[in-house]
């Protein structure tokens, strides 16, 4: 067995307490997610299940409106943001809240924005394959719970992790893909556009697609 499913097991005895179980499979992927955002927010906020919990300041799990069609999804919380504990608050975020605001036409507060993993990565280095697959069933809930009708991965990382997919966001964008039946419509990452800035206009298309689709 290996050690990150151990990990999961040993959380999942943590939660259970006294009440009976009757054990885990090898093939478990989820731990015991409660139904409820609020608990799930609890749960997410106490994680220690990998090594980012250590070097985080705070957890950021994600804001806005739970009732959102649109679910933004980025990579890892930043400085500004394990900082804060609050998603996209650094200088992407500043650019990610101007496309929300000025494309759009929406409110930041009306869209649920989260990210693939909640505690932040050292020097912002890309999340490691187990610091993504311990942190993913939270995403799965969070999906599951606010059911959006489109899902937007931010960049490169958010696009593979999500769908589990290779191709790379610049040929990824511009196309539409599905995951548990909620359409996906991946741009590129506000960070990659304040380095790029000539790539705005990719994702001012994405965003009248999704606006257009809504
Ligand atoms: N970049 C991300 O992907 N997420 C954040 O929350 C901040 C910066």
């Amino acid at each position: 067995m290996n050690k990150l499913l151990k990990l999961k097991h040993l959380y999942n005895l943590s939660l259970i307490e006294d009440s009976y179980f009757e054990g885990f499979s090898a093939s478990d992927e989820n731990y015991n997610i409660p139904g409820g955002f609020k608990e799930l927010e609890n749960m997410v906020l106490n994680c220690h299940l990998c090594n980012l919990s250590k070097s985080r300041n705070k957890v950021v799990f994600g804001e806005g409106n739970l009732h959102s069609k649109i679910m933004f999804i980025g990579e890892a919380p930043g400085r500004e943001e394990d900082l804060q504990g609050r998603v996209f608050v650094g200088r992407s975020g500043e650019l990610l809240t101007k496309m929300i605001e000025n494309v759009l036409n929406m409110k930041r507060e009306e869209i649920y924005i989260t990210n693939i993993v909640k505690c932040r990565p050292p020097q912002n280095r890309d999340p490691e394959i187990e610091e993504v697959e311990s942190c993913k069933p939270y995403l799965l809930k969070q999906i599951e719970i606010i059911n959006p009708r489109v899902i937007v991965p931010l960049g490169r990382i958010a696009f593979k992790y999500l769908l589990n997919n290779e191709t790379p966001i610049t040929k990824a964008r511009g196309n539409l893909y599905s995951f548990k039946g909620i359409k996906v419509i991946p741009t590129f990452h506000p960070s990659f556009l304040l380095r790029n800035p000539s790539k705005k206009k990719e994702v001012f298309i994405d965003l009248k697609f999704i606006k257009e689709f809504l």
